[in-house]
């Protein structure tokens, strides 16, 4: 079992247990695990800021509200954090915030992640306190209460207390907690449909060649297509990413190949239809090329100029035509004017299973941003409206609805 590149949010409370927690973050890091912290104000009264950042080579969050209102990535920190996170760990879990967590409030940053975790990903709380407190009505009924709702909570072992007496309320030893989250972790991966699955996604613009220093190509950066393989990736799939011309780092595990033009994409991809169960065509590739490619630089020798574009080959078209049994095939459908009709008539021609339809406003949603607006058609006329999101969270909530195809064309 390993924690190789996983990410662990670590929420830190106000209990004596604190003192544990400097060890348990340096067993993480020995497992290759990346660690965030998120502190309580009370848990800095027993534990240093000072220490957890220095331990987990990341700065800790405590507050919702940013320093500095200048940091765009400060804005929604509370939101991201929990869309980072591969499980979420609050340990120790004092009464105070197991009672705030089960009544749903979110006033500092532990407890804001905590309802904007993802419900697919686990979070594991361990109680620690005195014996009396843990024994109390109120903590057990708010304990009951998170076990009901998808919490998976570690109950304290018995033994010697802070107090000096004995009881249930110890919190386990951070070797203890540390091969919890690697078997939370594993089963989690485990229940994923695109465990053991193998990816295909296209990923960024194209470049046409019109000579040898000028092209045709377009906006796309690309963000989208490496989101999803960044998100299959934690899924347990295998990913091979074939990115026109962008410059964005290969997320870790991902199998990249580099290409230019519409064809270099389309040969990528046929090498790879056979053993692909799942092709992602979040490529802007270019339709059209042009007819020559003339060596060298054209000279200026008129006002105008005529360039002759030829038909590209379809990439995506080219996987779903030839797909015979269980295969999906994925596209995007990017307008910037018209309405679902033109993504329905996308998913029939194409013969896709999804269609994931967005409109260009160039703010919100589109090429270069970081969001997007989405709605997802599959080939059972299911639709599925996405909010405004992150590229990551539409990314992970597009593996969603394919997991589901995946589920219903069994
Ligand atoms: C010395 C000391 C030790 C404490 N240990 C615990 C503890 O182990 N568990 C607990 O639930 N509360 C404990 N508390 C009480 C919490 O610190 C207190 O309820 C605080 O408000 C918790 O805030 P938080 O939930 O935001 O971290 C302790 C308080 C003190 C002064």
């Amino acid at each position: 079992m390993s924690l190789k590149d996983k990410n662990i949010l670590l929420g830190v409370c106000g209990g004596i247990a604190a003192y544990k927690i400097p060890t348990l973050i340096r067993l993480l890091k020995e497992r290759d695990a990346n660690v965030r912290v998120l502190m309580t104000q009370a848990a800095t009264r027993f534990v240093t800021e000072l220490t957890l950042s220095t331990l987990s080579q990341e700065p800790v969050w405590k507050d919702i509200f940013p320093d500095s209102v200048s940091a765009k990535e400060d804005w929604t920190r509370h939101i991201s954090m929990g869309e980072w996170a591969d499980v979420y760990v609050i340990a120790p879990a004092t009464a105070n915030t197991i009672a705030k967590l089960a009544a749903g409030m979110c006033d500092d940053m532990l407890t804001a992640s905590f309802i904007t975790l993802r419900p697919d990903k686990p979070n594991l709380i361990f109680p620690a306190m005195d014996g009396e407190m843990f024994a109390s009505p109120s903590v057990q009924r708010n304990l009951a209460w998170l076990s009901r709702n998808g919490c998976t909570v570690i109950n304290p072992e018995s033994g010697e207390l802070a107090s000096g007496k004995c009881g249930t309320g110890r919190m386990p030893e951070p070797e203890t907690i540390a091969a919890t989250i690697e078997t939370a972790v594993t089963e989690n991966l485990r229940r994923s449909k695109l465990q053991g699955k193998s990816l295909v996604i296209t990923a960024g613009p194209t470049r046409e060649k019109i000579d040898d220093v000028r092209f045709i190509s377009n906006y796309s950066s690309g963000k989208m297509g490496f989101a999803l393989a960044a998100a299959a990736v934690k899924r347990g799939a295998g990913v091979t990413l074939i990115a026109g011309p962008v410059h964005l780092p290969t997320p870790n595990g991902v199998d990249r190949i580099d290409v230019e033009s519409t064809e270099e994409m389309n040969r990528a991809a046929k090498e790879r239809y056979r053993s692909c169960d799942i092709f992602i065509g979040a490529a802007a590739v270019a339709d059209y090329r042009p007819a020559n490619h003339v060596a060298g630089k054209i000279k200026k020798n008129s006002n105008t100029m005529e360039i002759i574009l030829v038909r590209n080959p379809d990439v995506l078209a080219g996987f779903s035509k030839q797909k015979k049994t269980h295969q999906l095939a994925v596209g995007f459908s990017l307008e910037t004017a018209g309405n679902l009709d033109n993504a329905r008539e996308k998913l029939e021609q194409k013969e896709l299973d999804l269609v994931a339809y967005n409109t260009f406003d160039g703010i919100t949603s589109g090429f270069e941003v970081d969001t997007n607006i989405l709605t997802l058609i599959d080939k059972h006329s299911n639709v599925h409206e996405l909010p405004l999101l992150s590229k990551n969270e539409a990314a992970e909530q597009m593996l969603d609805v394919i997991e589901e195809l995946m589920s219903s064309d069994k």
